[in-house]
């Protein structure tokens, strides 16, 4: 019955994160008796310097028979110069493509004490609670594409975007069981004045409304969600939307919620799905022991959500984080000077957080 994690620390920061996020999975897998296993697998510059490959297929091996993935984040200056298959960052788009990762999710939730980090005023961030649920492996960014080509006299260049309906259902199925976990409400985001691929994913996705009576569906043009985001974030609750419209609106809510070192994500697989913060391996503070490991703990409690249908244990997490902070306590990254707050470092911060967990 034991439930297999892989953990992947990658490079730069990675160990530290992974290694916090570790240890309150194993805290909350004795509390709630979730029988959870681990297994360390190797990726990135350091799977390269040991092994002479960014993702060695060991790695993908375990990847694909886990229950759950938790990635630290890879990169470095010192393996900027490999050439392109032998780069850190290959090793996110072969786990992508190997786990076949169809979704990814990026919740921007804003606690009160941390609104001021927000470039929003905290009367309008304060409260917004909202899931970006980007495709990810469809759109234009896998579509047929010209790099040159001449016409009419003229070099151009094209890229083409499509969609078909089952991309679409599987998609909009994810965002209707997500928002069954939340606030039951879906705003459903493309371009459909404008583009066909946008019509027949506006039109699948009301189809598929249909199979869930108690969600909530609204379609908002993604233009005007850009705005709607900076302006008015507390009306969303999920949001779905195509590869592009999701790359760039998900990066637009990352900001929102003013800290990257608190900000989790998950992707989506058929099978198994990966967890990772949102930010890099950020070398600047690696091996200094002070990195945020927030948004890695937040990133496994969205694994005992979304993989293990773990929802009290995931709320267990999440409400550790919260009350760690209402206790004062900050990562360097959010610490400020004379503010009565109490600094942590990595280690004290994942302490505190295992604490309220209790
Ligand atoms: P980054 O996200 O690693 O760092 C940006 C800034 O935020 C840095 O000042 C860093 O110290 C700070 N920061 C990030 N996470 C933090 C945390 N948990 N606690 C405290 N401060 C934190 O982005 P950057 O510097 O552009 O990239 C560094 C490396 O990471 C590059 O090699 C890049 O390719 C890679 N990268 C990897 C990603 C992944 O593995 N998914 C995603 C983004 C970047
Ligand atoms: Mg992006």
């Amino acid at each position: 019955m034991g439930k297999k994690i892989v953990v992947i620390p990658g490079d730069g920061i990675g160990r530290e994160i992974t290694d916090a996020a570790r240890k309150v999975l194993e805290k909350i897998s004795r509390k709630y008796a979730l029988g959870l296993t681990f297994e360390e697998k190797a990726a990135g510059g350091t799977a390269y310097d040991a092994y002479g490959t960014p993702l060695p297929d060991e790695t993908i091996e375990a990847a694909k028979n886990a229950d759950g993935v938790l990635f630290g984040a890879v990169g470095g200056d010192q393996w900027n110069d490999l050439p392109p298959e032998k780069r850190p960052e290959r090793a996110i788009l072969g786990l992508r493509k190997s786990l076949g990762l169809y979704a990814n999710l990026r919740p921007v939730k804003v606690p009160a004490m941390l609104a001021g980090y927000s470039p929003l005023k905290p009367a309008i961030i304060t409260g917004a609670d909202i899931l970006i649920v980007r495709e990810l492996i469809g759109g234009i960014y896998f579509g047929d594409r010209c790099e040159s080509e001449i016409k009419n006299g003229a070099e151009r260049a094209w890229d083409l975007e499509n969609y078909s309906v089952p991309e679409v259902t599987r998609i909009a199925r994810f965002a209707m069981k997500a928002a069954g976990l939340r606030k039951g409400h879906v705003t459903s985001v493309d371009k459909a004045n404008v583009l066909a691929t946008s019509r027949l994913w506006r039109r699948t996705v009301t189809d598929v409304a249909k199979e869930y009576p108690d969600i909530r569906l609204s379609h908002l043009y993604v233009d005007n969600c850009a705005m709607q985001l900076a302006c008015a974030p507390k009306q969303f609750d999920v949001i779905v939307t195509s590869n592009l419209f999701g790359d760039i609106l998900s990066d637009e809510a990352a900001v929102l919620g003013g800290s990257i070192g608190m900000m989790p994500s998950a992707s989506i697989g058929e099978n198994t799905s990966l967890y990772e913060p949102i930010h890099g391996s950020a070398p600047d503070i690696a091996g200094k022991g002070i990195a945020n490991p927030c948004a890695t703990i937040l990133s496994a409690a969205m694994l005992l959500r979304y993989s293990l249908n773990e929802e009290k244990a995931a709320r267990a997490i999440e409400q550790a984080v919260d009350a760690a902070l209402q206790e004062g306590w900050r990562t360097p990254d959010l610490y400020q000077e004379d503010s009565g707050l109490k600094k942590a470092n990595t280690q004290t911060m994942t302490d505190a957080i295992l604490a309220q967990i209790g």
